[in-house]
């Protein structure tokens, strides 16, 4: 089959030949793929950066979930964290215990585009922690696909005020959801958001980190009131320094939420919820889509952040896969 291959860590995946994978027991089955997202998590398992990579598994197919169509028609959404075969390719073999069948008419596209970006916060906030409603949370990275749909994610779930905060202030304001925004950079802003913080979803990590907790801490007029700090990823940097005096001088947990920290059946048990809020139109990232063969030229790309690339079967007339797919094959309506 054809698949987007990486052979060596830190170059661009190739669209070539890959070994066919095949189902090895009675809960995995063989689908079409799709379509699959890249997302800053595919890029840093391409890259070798991400935590779980290992050299053993190279070469390697990235992607870490996507669509795909089984051989009864049924519409899938799957996961795939581990080993060489991921979702870029023509054919994925999916943990059915891991999977989700999607609603009849469920586009493809958006929910490859969505689901990754929606179910992180919803994990951890579900997962991950003991979150009440009415609780106030700082979204850390909140321009970014994962991060304005962590501030909806708030909401749906009954979060008092919700402050996005992130380095642009033109995208933090466009930001659906959020009760207040804070400019990174701009650590007063954070020690003075008036509401006490309950909960923060971080998405950056590194400096904006160190430098929000440390202004978070500060500010807090009530320290025995508990503040949560969920680390969620690292796009500001893999390390932060932690001042030593906010842990002490406030009630302030750190807690990770991620592949590890979670396991497959604790994501896989909340994907039907999300994938029906996503069928209700309550969560949309917008899509990028890009025909699989055009991989490597995806991967040159400038990062945009407001939409998400995914890589698709093939586009239609007009370059894009669209919302109609054909009932029988799953690829999109009128591209053959
Ligand atoms: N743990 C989980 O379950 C889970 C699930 C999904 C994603 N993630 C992680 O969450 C992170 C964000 O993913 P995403 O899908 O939201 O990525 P994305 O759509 O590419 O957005 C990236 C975000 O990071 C911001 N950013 C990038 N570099 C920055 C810097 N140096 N300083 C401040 N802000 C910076 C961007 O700001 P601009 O908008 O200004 O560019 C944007 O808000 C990634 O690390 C990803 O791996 C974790």
């Amino acid at each position: 089959m054809k698949a987007a291959v990486v052979t060596a860590y830190g170059t661009a995946p190739q669209y070539r030949e890959f070994a066919e994978p095949r189902p090895a027991n009675s809960d995995e089955i063989l689908v079409e793929v799709l379509a699959a997202g890249l997302h800053p998590r595919v890029r840093m398992q391409a890259d070798g950066s991400h935590y779980t990579s290992s050299p053993e598994t190279l070469p390697l197919v990235p992607g870490i979930d996507g669509v795909g169509r089984g051989s009864d028609g049924r519409l899938w959404y799957f996961l795939s964290l581990a080993g060489r075969y991921g979702s870029m390719a023509e054919r994925a073999v999916i943990d059915t215990r891991r999977s989700f069948v999607l609603p009849e008419g469920s586009d493809p596209v958006s929910v490859a585009a969505t689901l990754n970006c929606v179910i992180a916060s919803w994990l951890a906030l579900k997962r991950r922690i003991t979150f009440s409603p009415g609780q106030n949370v700082l979204v850390l990275g909140a321009t970014g696909g994962t991060g304005r749909m962590a501030v909806q994610v708030c909401r749906l779930l009954g979060a008092g005020q919700v402050i996005a905060a992130g380095r642009d202030p033109e995208r933090l304001a466009a930001v659906p959801g959020a009760t207040a925004t804070a400019v990174i950079g701009a650590p007063e802003t954070i020690g003075r958001l008036g509401p006490e913080v309950d909960v923060v979803l971080d998405f950056l990590w590194g400096e904006p980190a160190t430098t929000a907790m440390a202004a978070l801490v500060a500010g807090r007029t009530a320290p025995l009131r508990p503040l949560t700090w969920v680390n969620l990823g690292e796009m500001a940097g893999a390390r932060a320094a932690l001042p030593a005096g906010a842990l002490r001088s406030s009630r302030l947990q750190l807690v990770g939420s991620g592949q590890g920290s979670l396991t497959g059946a604790e994501m896989a048990a909340e994907i039907p919820a999300v994938a029906a809020e996503i069928a209700r139109g309550t969560f949309a990232v917008e899509p990028d889509p890009v025909a699989l063969p055009d991989v490597e030229r995806a991967w040159s790309r400038p990062a945009d952040s407001s939409r998400r690339i995914v890589l698709t079967r093939r586009p239609d007339a007009d370059g894009r896969t669209g919302r109609q797919t054909n009932r029988q094959n799953g690829w999109p309506a009128g591209s053959r």
